[in-house]
């Protein structure tokens, strides 16, 4: 759908319609909405990729200009967009819908743009090469499943940062996946692959597409946003 005048009880609408879907059903779906994504975004107020844009730069350190950055899960650019006014130069994207990518392409900010579907196809970047890995939005169950963190990891170079903001979505599936992350975040700390450098949580991530168009009438504002975390580990000096 390439519809530029859509309300937001549509995109409401169109949001619910992917609930359940598997993940190549979901890429369809980004491809879809590949067209209208960032301002349809604006209406619900999604914060994933300020959030972890910003808590990361707050932590970092080094030469923005000269670091590799690996944008997982890119969309349409909107993580490149943010982190290209704060000095950062060099990105790498990777996702799993074209129709993303093609939107992403036109940023002009990523030197390559790769398609993969995650969980599906290993993750397209050789081990120890990026000094910030990040990923926004899309560590949820239907999108990148868990497995993929290690991924994430294992594509830093030692010292490297691997950035991760996501939202908590409503259900059991969402509140399942959410635990089995915490989980391996954990046991990949136990086996000295990388320690925390941060964890940011927010009570605004976005405000919750699932609420019905009456609901979000009757609710304030601060009252419509699902709560969401910004996990920051920096990879062990010792691991690969
Ligand atoms: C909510 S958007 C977030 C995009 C971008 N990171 C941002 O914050 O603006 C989720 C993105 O994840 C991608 N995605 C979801 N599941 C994926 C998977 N298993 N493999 C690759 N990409 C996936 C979608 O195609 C979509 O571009």
């Amino acid at each position: 759908m390439s519809d530029s005048s859509r309300t937001l009880d549509d995109l409401r609408t169109f949001i619910k319609s992917s609930a359940g879907v598997d993940s190549q059903q979901r890429m369809k779906f980004y491809d879809s909405w590949a067209e209208t994504y960032e301002q349809d975004v604006q209406m619900i107020n999604v914060r994933a990729p300020n959030l972890g844009v910003d808590f990361l730069n707050g932590n970092f350190s080094g030469n923005r200009e000269e670091v590799q950055v690996l944008d997982v899960a890119c969309g349409t650019g909107l993580v490149a967009k943010l982190m290209v006014e704060l000095g950062f130069k060099h990105f790498v994207g990777v996702d799993g819908s074209q129709g993303m990518l093609d939107q992403a392409a036109k940023t002009g900010l990523y030197k390559e743009l790769k398609l993969a579907l995650l969980g599906t196809e290993p993750l397209p970047a050789q081990t120890g090469t990026f000094d910030v890995v990040i990923i926004t939005g899309a560590l949820d169950s239907g999108f990148a499943p868990v497995s993929v963190v290690r991924e994430l990891c294992n594509a830093a170079k030692p010292g490297g940062f691997v950035c991760m903001s996501r939202g908590d979505h409503s259900g059991t599936a969402a509140s399942e996946y959410k635990k089995d992350l915490e989980r391996e975040l954990q046991l990949m700390e136990e086996e000295g692959l990388w320690s925390p450098a941060g964890l940011n949580q927010t009570d605004r991530y976005m405000e919750d597409p699932h609420l019905s168009s009456e609901r979000v009438k009757e609710l304030p504002a601060e009252e419509r946003y699902i709560s969401g975390t910004v996990y920051l580990y920096k990879k062990s000096i010792h691991s690969n």
